[in-house]
């Protein structure tokens, strides 16, 4: 809209950016008193970032100080030992990251004269640096625009615009970027990029935002229609096949029942479980000729079958495929001789266990029965 040049009419006053509100309450209330605030270098804020990935801001600082006091500068991490950088690294979790750091110091040291490079193009180039870290440390050790999209920012962003898409998706990414880059501002660059974390961290939490003193909620839309939860978008579950199963649980006259060991690969590898079958008919007792033959011998060693029951289906997810499972239960009015215990089937006493390893459907099961 052309700006009005009559002095004599009120001027129309542009409503404070996005940037803004987020600036003005940084001012009051963002973290400024982090160890990696004070004395702030390039090094100093590339290894705060790196142990700030996937890792607390309370677990951070010990580690970050003690850091600092062995390998005050790049050239000192470059002429440590690898091992002495893993001891310091203890306890931090994601030791890539430490050998990352340890490898992209050396290069610092050796091919670039100590020094870092200040550009986000030139950073990532670094092992262990991505785009959201190179601007991170560009804009908090440079004081240059860049714009960060972690996984707090992400938060806040689909949350404002109701973005649509799970973040880790390219397309929902780019928008993200995008989105992100816009409302980065020119001035103020190390504050702004803070503001965003620390939003992100204390207000725009993931459980629980705290929508009504955000300083972007006015024109949140996530906000406006209350659905604060449904953004991020979670990743799309992939539809798993579902696979279908007999389980038999042949109980002796003692009440042990019958498990087999499973062979050492493939699922439950090792463990012990039922005898599984996939029967063509519903007829219980047509099902029984599909068993193992050392079961099908010891259910037909004794006189008769006491009963036959069926429970109802139940799911066991794994993390690629359902296994259907539906117990059918074999009571025995006899304890088979036939089949000793060997190392791969055994009569299990539920109420007298010995320690096997048992699949996880079979501990719920034998509870179940007992
Ligand atoms: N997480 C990643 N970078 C951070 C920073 N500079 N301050 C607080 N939390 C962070």
């Amino acid at each position: 809209m052309p700006q009005n040049d009559n002095p004599t009419l009120p001027q129309k006053i542009s409503t404070p950016s996005f940037a803004q509100h987020v600036l003005h309450w940084f001012d009051d209330h963002g973290r400024k008193n982090l160890p990696w605030q004070h004395d702030i270098n390039a090094y100093r804020v590339w290894v705060s970032e790196i142990m700030l990935q996937q890792t607390q801001v309370t677990t951070v600082i010990p580690y970050f100080e003690t850091f600092m006091a062995n390998f005050p500068d790049v050239n000192a991490l470059a002429n440590a030992d690898i091992d002495e950088v893993l001891h310091l690294w203890t306890g931090l979790g994601y030791y890539a990251r430490a050998r990352n750091l340890y490898k992209a110091a050396q290069h610092v040291s050796t091919s670039l004269q100590g020094d870092f490079p200040t550009t986000v193009d030139g950073l990532v180039e670094l092992p262990g640096i991505g785009r959201s870290t190179a601007a991170a440390i560009v804009s908090i050790a440079f004081e240059q625009p860049a714009t960060i999209l972690d996984g707090n920012v992400k938060r806040v962003l689909t949350r404002h615009q109701c973005i649509e898409g799970w973040p880790g998706n390219t397309q929902t990414q780019n928008t993200l970027w995008d989105l992100a880059e816009t409302y980065t501002p020119n001035n103020r660059s190390r504050d702004y990029t803070q503001a965003m974390m620390d939003l992100g961290a204390t207000l725009c939490t993931r459980a629980k935002p705290q929508c009504t003193i955000c300083p972007v909620s006015a024109d949140c839309k996530s906000y406006a229609n209350n659905c604060q939860s449904d953004f991020p978008n979670k990743k799309p579950k992939k539809a798993m096949p579902k696979k279908h199963v007999h389980m038999l649980i042949t109980l002796n006259s003692e009440g042990s029942v019958y498990l087999e060991q499973r062979p050492d690969n493939g699922i439950w590898g090792g463990l012990y479980s039922f005898p599984e079958c996939t029967p063509a008919s519903a007829n219980l007792n047509d099902m029984l000729d599909t068993a193992p033959p050392v079961l099908r011998q010891a259910i037909h060693s004794g006189p008769s079958i006491q009963e036959i029951e069926q429970w109802s289906e139940f799911k066991h997810t794994f993390s690629h495929y359902h296994l259907m499972i539906t117990p059918v239960i074999i009571r025995l009015n006899h304890s088979p001789l036939t089949v000793s215990d060997s190392d791969q089937h055994t009569w299990f006493n539920p109420s007298a266990p010995s320690k096997l390893g048992l699949a996880a459907p079979v501990k719920k099961l034998l509870s179940k029965l007992t």
